[in-house]
Formats: structure tokens, sequence, C-alpha cells
């Protein structure tokens, strides 16, 4: 049933991924806000070296399981997550739903930070980089007064936002696709340039200390349930985007090496970010305060950094015009996604479901918008908006999902299914007993530990 659903939509669905190289695919859906701005404030305020050896080795076993996992269903089924669970067992088609919840969550906050993103480069286009950098008479930065704002935050949100739709419903994402091959290189390169300077500013080595060095007193079951929710986020698993990627593999691509590739890219990329903004931290900005500045860590530390660099202000703005295009990249691939589970789960044509998706976007995005600001007062677990809907779609669905995935993968359609899938192409999966291993008996363990302390922490039952 479900298949012939999916191929009469898919004349009338766009797809972009399906075209392009299946790693550049999938590296630029990973490639993102995750790793520019979210896995840095992280490592500042999960503890430094010690989230850092988590989530290597969280990456290296859990996160390869799982993405193997994932791409295999969907090339095996040739079809999106929300109908792909349906087809092969149709009493689990709830994890299907579920996990298309995920990207519906993320879409509209992720154009919040777009629309920050959007903000600072416009600042650095009309200001030197010390105004940008600047405190006011009342104590207020750029960013401070940005999101207290009852309008701006909204206005820069739209923007990014109507960027995102106006591309898509050109339906030109094929040349940013291609433009950003061309520019996520030089974005990685700009990184470590900026991290490089920032490794050499005096006390920066206290910055590199925290963040390479890990400490036992940081292990705690907070720092490996952020760990596993970045790794995750980054790597855009457990919100059926890497099934829905796999439905559009050719056969003969190993999956094996793909997933190596996407790991190593996304690492790197968010390793280098971590180097540029923690030792900074330590240089320009105050640890005691910055370390726990949470999502607005990158906004605060960034422009002290570019104040003291020679050209700050030209690489500022080359520096977020490319976050501002992976930013781009991510958000078109997240609509897109959003796009598709409306088509396929409510029989909807492309329009409609672009608009309904809008609607989503305008309600979570202004709650978020305005969550820091006019609506502060309002908080659900001491969360503002935008942190309860990253906690909701990152440490309560995703790991359910993922969760519910290793069952249905380790004991419903067996690893054998999925060993078969990534053997179809004729190379051997060498690491089969590592992800039988961690499919079936350790992802579940810990994914259910950590679920439940961290909601007995949300509700203040445990403090951790
Ligand atoms: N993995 C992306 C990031 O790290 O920014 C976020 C993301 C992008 C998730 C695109 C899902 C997606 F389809």
């Amino acid at each position: 049933m479900s298949e012939k659903n999916n191929s009469n939509n898919s004349n009338d669905r766009s797809s972009f991924s399906g075209k392009l190289g299946f790693v550049l695919a999938a590296a630029g859906s990973a490639v993102g806000l995750g790793n520019l701005w979210r896995f840095p404030y992280c490592v500042a305020q999960y503890g430094g070296g010690m989230f850092l050896l988590l989530y290597v080795i969280l990456a290296v076993t859990f996160g390869f399981s799982l993405m193997v996992a994932e791409i295999a269903i969907g090339r095996k089924t040739r079809l999106s997550a929300i109908v792909a669970f349906d087809k092969l067992k149709p009493e689990y088609s709830f994890i299907g739903v579920l996990a298309s919840l995920v990207p519906i969550i993320i879409t509209p906050y992720y154009a919040v930070i777009g629309g920050w993103v959007l903000k600072f480069l416009w600042s650095y286009i009309t200001l030197p980089a010390s105004a940008v950098a600047a405190t006011n008479e009342n104590g207020m930065t750029l960013f401070s007064e940005l999101i207290s704002s009852p309008t701006e935050p909204i206005v820069w949100f739209l923007f990014f936002l109507g960027i995102t739709i106006f591309i898509i419903a050109i339906g030109v994402e094929k040349g940013i696709e291609k433009s950003s091959k061309v520019l996520m290189p030089i974005l990685v390169i700009l990184i470590a340039v900026v991290a490089i300077y920032s490794c050499t500013l005096p006390n920066a080595i206290n910055g590199i200390k925290y963040y390479l060095i890990p400490r036992s007193k940081d292990l705690s079951v907070k720092t490996v349930l952020s760990a596993m929710t970045q790794l995750f986020y980054s790597l855009s698993l457990a919100m059926g985007i890497m099934i829905t990627y796999g439905s559009y593999m050719k056969k003969n691509i190993n999956i094996e090496t793909s997933v190596w590739q996407i790991e190593i890219f996304d690492t790197a990329i968010a390793f280098w970010a971590g180097l540029a903004i923690i030792p900074a931290v330590f240089a320009c900005g105050n640890p005691t305060n910055d370390l726990k500045a949470g999502p607005t860590l990158m906004f605060i530390i960034l422009p002290k950094l570019f104040a003291t660099m020679k050209a700050g202000r030209i690489v500022a703005i080359v520096f977020f015009f490319l976050v501002f295009f992976a930013a781009l990249t991510s958000s078109i691939s997240l609509y897109e996604t959003c796009v598709s589970i409306i088509q396929d789960k409510f029989k909807q044509k492309r329009t409609p479901s672009i608009v309904f998706t809008f609607f989503i976007c305008i309600i979570i995005g202004f709650l978020s918008s305005l969550g820091y600001g006019p609506l502060s007062m309002i908080t659900f677990l001491g969360m503002q908006f935008l942190d309860l809907f990253d906690f909701l779609s990152n440490s309560v669905l995703m790991p359910i999902v993922a969760f519910f995935t290793c069952i249905f993968v380790g004991y419903v359609i067996k690893p054998k299914a999925i060993i078969d899938e990534v053997e179809s192409s004729g190379h051997e999966f060498t690491l089969k007993k590592l992800f039988t291993v961690v499919i079936k008996y350790v992802a579940p363990i810990l994914i259910i530990i950590i679920l439940i302390a961290s909601l007995l922490q949300a509700f203040g039952k445990i403090t951790m």
C-alpha cells in the first residue's frame, strides 16, 4: 500500500538529494548549525574534554551502527521513514511517525538561529568589528539587544525562513547544493584559520586544556546524554533523514565506507568549531559565565574574538556568510523533509504541503524567537521556548526513536537483514559483529538508562 502511495507522490516530489553523490548529499545535510553552533556550546557546558571523549566513542560505535541501520532500511525499502517501517512491519509504523515529528520541531527553531546568523552578518557589513562586540551603557550587547527585542528576532527569522522557502518553491535546491560543494571546503579552511588564531591568544591554553583533557569529575549521565543527543542531531540520525537518503542510494555503493566518510567529515568540522570557540572563551570572555551560556555562546564569544583580530571585520563577514550558507543547506533539507512527510502521510500535493509546513514554522518559530525576550516569563521545566523545543526533539523524541530503531533492527527484522543489505553491494561488512552487539544490546540498554535519568532530572526527581 505504502509503496503505491509513495510512487504516486514521487512524480510530484522534489528529489534533489537523490541526484547528488550520496556522501556529499548526506554530509551536506549533516554539516550545519549542529557542528558550528550546537557542538561548541555543548562541549563548553558539559565538561570539555570528557564530552569530547564520549562524543568520539559514541560516534564510532553507536553513531556508526545507527547510521548503517537507517541507510540500509532506506535502501532496502526505497521509501521515506514515515512509510518505510510500515512496509517492513505495519505494527512498527509508529517509529516512522515519531521520527517524522523531529524535523517538524527542529525546522522552525533552526530558522530562528539562522536568523541570528543573518543579523550578525548584516551587523558586520554595516558596523566595525569593535561596535559589534561593544557593550552599551545599559550593559547590553548587540546580541542581548537582539534576543530581548519583541520584533527583531522575528524579522530575521522570517527573512531566513523566507529564503529557505523561496529556494524550495522556485526549485533551485540543486544549484544551492552545488555551490555548497565549493563553499563548504572554504568554510572548513576558514574555521581552521580562526581556530588556530584563537589558540594563539594569551590564556587560550587553559581553554585548549579544558577542551582536550577529559576530567573524571565531568563524567555523568548528563554528559553521556548530551554527547549522545548531540551526535544524533549532528549526524541527522533518529529523525528519518538518513532513511530517506538511503532510499535514494544506488545498490552498488558501499554503505559502511560511506558512513565512515560522513562521520569523519562531520566530526572534524565540529572539532574545529570547538577549537575556535572554547579557547576564545578563556582568552576573551569570562569562563565562569560563558561556559554556561548555552545556545547563545557562539554569538557572545565570536564577536569578542573578531574584535581582537587585525582584519576582524572581513573575516567575520566571510565567516558568518559561510555559516549562513551551511545553515541554509541544512534548513532546505529539513524543510524539504517536512514537506515530503506531509505529502506522504496526508496524501497532499506539494504546494499545500509547503504552505502547511510554513504555518507550523510560524507558530514554533515565533515562540522560539520571543522566548528570550517578551515571553521570557513563560518557562517549562525551567526552559525557554527554544531550549524546550530543542529538549523535546533531541533529549526526548530522538532517544525514543533510536531505542525503537535498535529494537526493530535487533529483534524484529534482525541484524542479518541489515547485514545482507549492506553486503548486497558486493562489499563485505567488516564491522558486522560490532554492529550486531551495539544494536542488540549496548545501544538499547544505554538509551533506556539515559532517557529515564534525563526525564527524572527534568522533572526535578534527581540531580545529576
Ligand atoms: N545535522 C544538521 C546539523 O548538524 O546542523 C541538522 C539537520 C539538518 C538535521 C538537516 C536534519 C536535516 F535534515
